[in-house]
């Protein structure tokens, strides 16, 4: 049996590592854009964080579904085609990150990888007789901070529950959970120092690299801004209380500021007023919604306050009263169209 291993993407940058060297010789291949240093864009923005998921759901011995997705921040660069294993891309400037001949040999890697994590799985299974269907997870990467120093990560989970992390201080497996498996697991992941130290190297350096590869690339993805869209509408729930919403959608990235302002004052977090999470739209970008409760007619003015990266340092301002006014507006018009019949119904008479 090979040794086994862990998260698909622990392989394909082991792949790289393997081949000694050969992923700093990508990032200073005069051929290709050298990229410059992302300083200047990290202070804009901040942290970065690549992350690689696999979702593995095993159904019996002979049966895996296996799911593999990548994500720098929250933009997806390509995920594993289920059925194939090959990597499917997302961005157009994924790809050209890496040689062609690099990213096959990924997809060879990952295609073995995945034969034997089915296997060592399979076997442990077995051995501790796991109950089918059962699922694993593994979540990988680097957070690279503003200050260019960075944090790696690597965590396990089964069914649902966290179960082993990985200390990159020590090279360690953690248990997240105390039970006979995680200690089977931990034991059989702990036997491989030298799988252990490459997880740390890997994800030490190589993501780190990886990353400054991606930000280079990939700079007009992290630095979109789309301009949020906000809507203010009310209900009533309750003959005494007014729910003053605010609806705020189409903005990119995911940071916001939303606030209620009662007079110009901004309305302080209390039980009256509800923030949503905020949630994602199918275009990856975001929608949030903000209710204050109010009594009805208490005789203060209401604006919905939005802050975003698009908007600079302006701030939209959407006033209650403009929906009162439209109201009033739609009120004249009937009061008008009454007074056309009636005044028909007068002639008519006549
Ligand atoms: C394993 O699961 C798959 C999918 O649910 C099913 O089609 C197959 O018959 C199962 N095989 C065995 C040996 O139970
Ligand atoms: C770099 O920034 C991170 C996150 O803000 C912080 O935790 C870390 O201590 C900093 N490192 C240095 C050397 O300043
Ligand atoms: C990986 O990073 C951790 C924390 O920054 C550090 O303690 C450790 O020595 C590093 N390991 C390697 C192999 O670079
Ligand atoms: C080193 O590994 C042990 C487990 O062997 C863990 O409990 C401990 O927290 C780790 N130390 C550091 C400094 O992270
Ligand atoms: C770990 O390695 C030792 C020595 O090679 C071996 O006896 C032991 O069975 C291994 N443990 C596991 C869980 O594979
Ligand atoms: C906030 O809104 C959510 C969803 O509509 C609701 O479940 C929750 O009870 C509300 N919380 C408060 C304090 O009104």
């Amino acid at each position: 049996m090979q040794r086994p291993c862990c998260c698909f993407l622990l392989l394909l940058l082991l792949y790289l590592l393997l081949l000694s060297g050969t992923w700093s010789l990508h990032i200073t291949q005069p051929s290709r854009p050298t990229p410059t240093s992302p300083c200047g864009l990290l202070s804009h923005v901040g942290s970065f964080t690549v992350r690689l998921l696999q979702t593995s759901t095993f159904q019996n011995t002979s049966f895996v579904d296996t799911e593999g997705l990548g994500l720098l921040e929250d933009i997806e660069l390509g995920s594993l085609d289920k059925r194939t294993w090959t990597i499917r891309f997302y961005q157009p400037w994924v790809r050209p990150a890496l040689p062609r001949s690099d990213w096959d040999t990924i997809e060879n890697m990952i295609k073995i990888y995945l034969q034997q994590f089915s296997h060592l799985i399979n076997e442990g299974a077995m051995r501790k007789d796991v109950t089918y269907p059962f699922v694993a997870q593994c979540v990988a990467g680097c957070e690279l901070y503003p200050n260019r120093t960075s944090r790696s990560f690597a965590y396990v989970g089964y069914n649902g529950q966290d179960f082993l992390s990985f200390d990159t201080e020590n090279a360690t497996w953690v248990l997240s959970q105390d039970t006979g498996l995680s200690r089977y697991v931990q034991a059989i992941l702990q036997n491989y120092t030298a799988f252990s130290e490459l997880v740390e190297v890997l994800f030490n350096d190589t993501c780190v690299d990886d990353m400054e590869v991606l930000l280079h690339y990939g700079k007009a993805a992290l630095e979109r801004q789309e301009l949020p869209v906000a809507t203010v509408f009310a209900r009533t729930p309750r003959p005494d209380q007014l729910l003053l919403i605010c609806r705020v959608t189409g903005f990119y990235p995911r940071p916001i500021s939303v606030a209620w302002l009662q007079d110009g004052q901004e309305v302080p977090p209390g039980p009256a007023l509800n923030t949503s999470a905020i949630l994602p739209n199918a275009d990856l970008t975001y929608q949030v919604r903000i209710t204050l409760a109010v009594a009805p007619h208490d005789g203060h003015s209401y604006a919905c306050r939005v802050r975003h990266r698009s908007l600079g340092t302006r701030s939209l301002l959407i006033p209650w009263e403009v929906v009162l006014l439209a109201g009033l507006g739609a009120g004249l018009l009937v009061a008008m169209a009454m007074a056309a019949i009636t005044a028909l119904w007068v002639w008519r008479r006549r």
